[in-house]
């Protein structure tokens, strides 16, 4: 949303992004909907350290800071695909249908940033996305004291046990 209104003189961008928001609005709303209809109180979360992270590194500089977010914003973008696809044949099905579809529209998602991001870049971003890569696979591969959709290795063995006790 706030790239909308940051980017008034590229209508793409501001077509995609639009299109995008509300995307995930309509995601929202089913997130919602499912909650109350399980009767699961909707809590807040703190950022998770991997967004923050790669959210720390888009330069300040306006030559990089449109194509840097856009980068960070495809690699969110890809790891919930991959975070989906993982968990979706773990679910009963009326969540796996839904994360099923949360998969699709993040595929897209993600290629969408990726384009933008050569669009409104005076150079090829290959070695740029590369730089982020290094990073985002070390906060994706290590440990992580926050357990989230986008988390690391949680740190506390607790969670592990948890999870794989769960059924
Ligand atoms: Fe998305």
């Amino acid at each position: 949303m706030s790239l909308l209104y940051r980017h008034t003189t590229k209508p793409e961008l501001m077509t995609k992004m639009s299109q995008l928001a509300r995307e995930e609005l309509t995601h929202f709303q089913k997130v919602t909907e499912i909650l109350l209809e399980r009767k699961i109180v909707y809590s807040r979360l703190s950022p998770s350290r991997y967004a923050n992270k790669l959210r720390s590194l888009i330069a300040h500089e306006e030559k990089w800071q449109l194509v840097d977010t856009l980068i960070v914003g495809a690699f969110i973008e890809a790891r919930s695909c991959e975070r989906f696809a993982a968990l979706a044949p773990e679910l009963d099905g009326q969540l796996q249908r839904f994360y099923l579809g949360l998969l699709k529209s993040e595929s897209r998602h993600f290629c969408d940033y990726l384009e933008l991001a050569q669009k409104y870049s005076s150079a090829d971003i290959t070695d740029r996305v590369q730089q982020f890569r290094l990073i985002e696979e070390k906060l994706i591969t290590g440990p992580d004291p926050d357990f989230r959709f986008h988390s690391g290795i949680p740190e506390s063995s607790d969670i592990v046990e948890s999870f794989n006790s769960r059924k």
